[in-house]
């Protein structure tokens, strides 16, 4: 199991990039997103609705405090894998990463509280340089499982594509 918990979630701010953050989580193999920071009941609508098109198991839920979740999944012996940009290079973890234990991704918003960098297993760079968390969570997924969340199947859709060289083509079923 992989889920991933968003920090700080500013409803003003961050609409858009959380709601990317969700997407790649579910695209990319991940089982749920915890959302933390602001509720924002039109986000967790609108990725109910993709997954609900879309299909899969996918899962999405608020909490209001990180800390509770951070407790919650270390008690069910989550490994917890904070990203940022100042841990140590993914490339020289993958061992670990791929370990079979469940994870929680952790990602962050504007500023992280250092106690999240003490609380995690992994504290894991994407790189050093400051970019994003749809970037560094997209890489880590897809690190983690060897590309192989590229061929899931995500049952009960109603609508799949069908790869074409050129133009688009959707299958909806009612
Ligand atoms: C706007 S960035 C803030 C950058 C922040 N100073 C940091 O600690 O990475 C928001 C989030 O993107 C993710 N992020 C950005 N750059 C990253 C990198 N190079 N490696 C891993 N995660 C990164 C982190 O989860 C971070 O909390």
């Amino acid at each position: 199991m992989i889920s991933v918990l968003r920090l700080g979630h500013r409803i003003s701010r961050d609409k858009r990039i959380s709601t990317h953050v969700c997407l790649v989580a579910r695209a990319f193999g991940a089982d749920e997103v915890i959302m933390t920071g602001e509720k924002d009941d039109s986000l967790l609508r609108s990725v109910n609705d993709v997954s609900d098109s879309w299909g899969g198991e996918f899962k999405i839920r608020y909490e209001k405090g990180w800390r509770p979740v951070l407790k919650e999944f270390k008690e069910k012996g989550y490994e917890i894998v904070h990203l940022t940009m100042y841990g140590l290079p993914i490339q020289k973890k993958l061992k670990e990463l791929k370990s079979p234990s469940d994870k929680l991704v952790v990602v962050g918003g504007e500023k992280v509280p250092g106690e999240v960098y003490e609380i995690a297993d992994y504290n894991i760079g994407v790189g050093s340089q400051p970019h994003s968390e749809v970037a560094a969570l997209a890489i880590t997924l897809d690190r983690i499982m060897d590309g192989i969340e590229l061929d899931a199947a995500f049952d009960n859709a109603k609508k799949r594509v069908v790869p074409q060289k050129k133009g688009k083509k959707v299958i909806e079923s009612r």
